[in-house]
């Protein structure tokens, strides 16, 4: 009823008839207070049963129902995330195949078999048949599955720690002899090579990385190379790769793209039609990675952190080169030097290990290395920190540190990388961006300390905000599935490809 109340005389085209059920003086009392709220809009008395009213407020919510049922999954142009799909149980099991190189164990995985297990345990647990299809551990830890309708099939790896292509085919062909064929193929990159992709087309690979993304690494890489080190031929290799991918990704029936930059790339630079390819951002688990001050105190009181510090700065993931940290390492060594406060009111903690962990120790007592941390420790370490840095040269998939440190609410820096500033920190609102240099960085680390606890706080609420809203594993999970109905279903009339 406010809505009326809004209403200019102008823009008047939609009508709207109330029709008298009960007593004539209650329906002609109805039209009367209509009158006098709304003032403006039209109140047409047209005989004591009917009583019509133009309102552009109706107009309006008429339009927005329009257009939400309009969207054509296949090319809708952003990504997935941004959508709500129904949490409640699918309306359509399916029986899918999983190609990956590896099946995590520990703290150690990598982005990409992370976001192999968080989505396809989910979606076994939604009811899916899963099967995957994947090397053999090394260790004697064998993965074991927990659900009764996910299975693991075990194959010998290549000598370069591939999937034997062959081997795989053979069980994947004799699994979909078994029971029901598999409604959809899902391969985590080139887990299953194009020569066996090419003729299935009800089949998706997500891409954690591709070579035309990893130019702007191997430029930086190659600016930050010392005088004394060998120039790289990754350079000129690099863009011979990308005209390999291009020619070989066509092979695959559909493309999921883990960030925004890398949509746009598979569409204009790889060439593969818009309908084919599916932006669907990385998502991690959201009840693992939440706002708890509790764990996060408790995690500094172990590790004597004092309250009274100015600002903790986290830094997570492996600790190698790639992952930026001579970089870091060069920055805060400088800032120690030519800033004593900063010295005496900061910590910098470090979890992961690789070379540079032992050159994180060596800056001094405000240092504090963690080594590997378990997902739950990872969790506690989060709600500890004032700010999480992400000084990463790779730019390859979405990262998840990123992401995790969002959803604990933590305010995030990183390098201005295109899949970065593209999809995680599109904004000063809820953290930094830097260019790979040692000038810039510490540019950004003096920033964020000279903005304090209580705007690092605030850009926190923010990064939460936007991880709620696109990163978490639930609205990963519920994009894929969608994705994989729609395309299991591509031919029949039910309604999967629709928004
Ligand atoms: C509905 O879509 C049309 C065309 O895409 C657009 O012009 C209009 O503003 C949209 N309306 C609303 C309410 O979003
Ligand atoms: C799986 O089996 C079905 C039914 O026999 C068949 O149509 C389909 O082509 C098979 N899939 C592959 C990838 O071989
Ligand atoms: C795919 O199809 C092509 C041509 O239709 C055929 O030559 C090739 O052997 C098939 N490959 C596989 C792996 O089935
Ligand atoms: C340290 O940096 C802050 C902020 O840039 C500045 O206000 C302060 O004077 C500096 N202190 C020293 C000892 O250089």
């Amino acid at each position: 009823m406010s809505g009326l109340t809004l209403i200019s005389f102008s823009d008047m085209f939609m009508a709207k008839e109330i029709r008298a059920s009960n007593s004539m003086f209650s329906f002609r009392h109805i039209c009367y207070i209509l009158f006098t709220l709304s003032f403006c809009s039209v109140i047409i008395f047209h005989s004591w049963s009917h009583c019509y009213y133009f309102s552009p407020y109706h107009l309006r919510v008429t339009e927005e129902k329009q257009n939400q049922t309009i969207i054509n999954l296949l090319s809708y142009p952003f990504a997935w995330n941004h959508l709500i799909f129904s949490s409640k149980p699918p309306s359509k099991l399916l029986k899918i195949a999983l190609f990956v190189k590896k099946w995590p164990q520990g703290s150690h995985a990598g982005g990409l078999e992370r976001h192999a297990m968080t989505l396809h345990i989910a979606l076994a647990k939604r009811g899916h048949e899963l099967h995957i299809f994947t090397t053999s551990p090394g260790s004697s830890i064998i993965p074991k599955s927990e659900l009764g309708n996910l299975y693991f099939h075990f194959s010998k790896p290549t000598p370069g720690g591939y999937l034997d292509q062959a081997l795989v085919w053979e069980q994947f062909q004799e699994q979909n002899k078994t029971g029901s064929p598999f409604d959809i193929v899902h391969t985590e990159s080139v887990g299953l090579r194009y020569t066996r992709s090419r003729n299935v087309t009800k089949l998706a690979v997500s891409w954690h990385g591709i070579a035309y993304e990893t130019i702007h690494s191997d430029i930086i890489q190659e600016l930050l190379r010392s005088p004394q080190e060998s120039k790289a031929n990754a350079l000129a290799e690099r863009v011979t790769k990308v005209v390999e991918e291009v020619k070989f990704f066509p092979n695959y029936a559909h493309h999921v793209a883990t960030s925004d930059h890398a949509g746009d790339i598979l569409k204009r630079v790889y060439m593969i039609p818009e309908e084919r390819v599916h932006i669907i951002l990385n998502g991690v688990d959201e009840d693992v990675f939440r706002p708890d001050i509790s764990i996060g105190k408790e995690f500094k009181k172990r590790h004597g952190i004092p309250d009274s510090k100015s600002l903790v700065i986290g830094l997570a993931g492996r600790l190698v080169k790639d992952k930026g940290h001579p970089l870091m390492l060069e920055a805060l060594k400088q800032i120690m030097v030519e800033n004593s406060t900063f010295q005496e009111s900061s910590i910098i903690m470090v979890a992961g290990d690789g070379p540079w962990a032992a050159r994180y120790r060596g800056l001094g007592e405000n240092v504090v290395v963690l080594g590997p941390l378990e997902q739950s420790e990872l969790a506690s370490f989060y709600n500890a920190i004032d700010l999480f840095v992400n000084p990463t040269l790779r730019a390859q998939g979405l990262d998840h540190t990123l992401i995790e440190a969002m959803l604990s609410g933590k305010p995030v820096m990183a390098t201005r990388l295109a899949s970065i500033v593209g999809s995680v920190i599109v904004g000063g609102e809820m953290g930094y961006t830097f260019s790979p240099t040692v000038n810039a960085l510490k540019k950004a680390v003096y920033e964020s300390w000279v903005d304090g606890k209580e705007v690092l706080h605030n850009k926190g609420q923010v990064a939460r905000q936007r991880g709620l809203k696109l990163f978490t594993a639930t609205k990963m999970v519920a994009a894929y599935e969608r994705l994989f109905l729609c395309i299991s279903s591509a031919n029949n009339d039910d309604h999967f490809c629709q928004y």
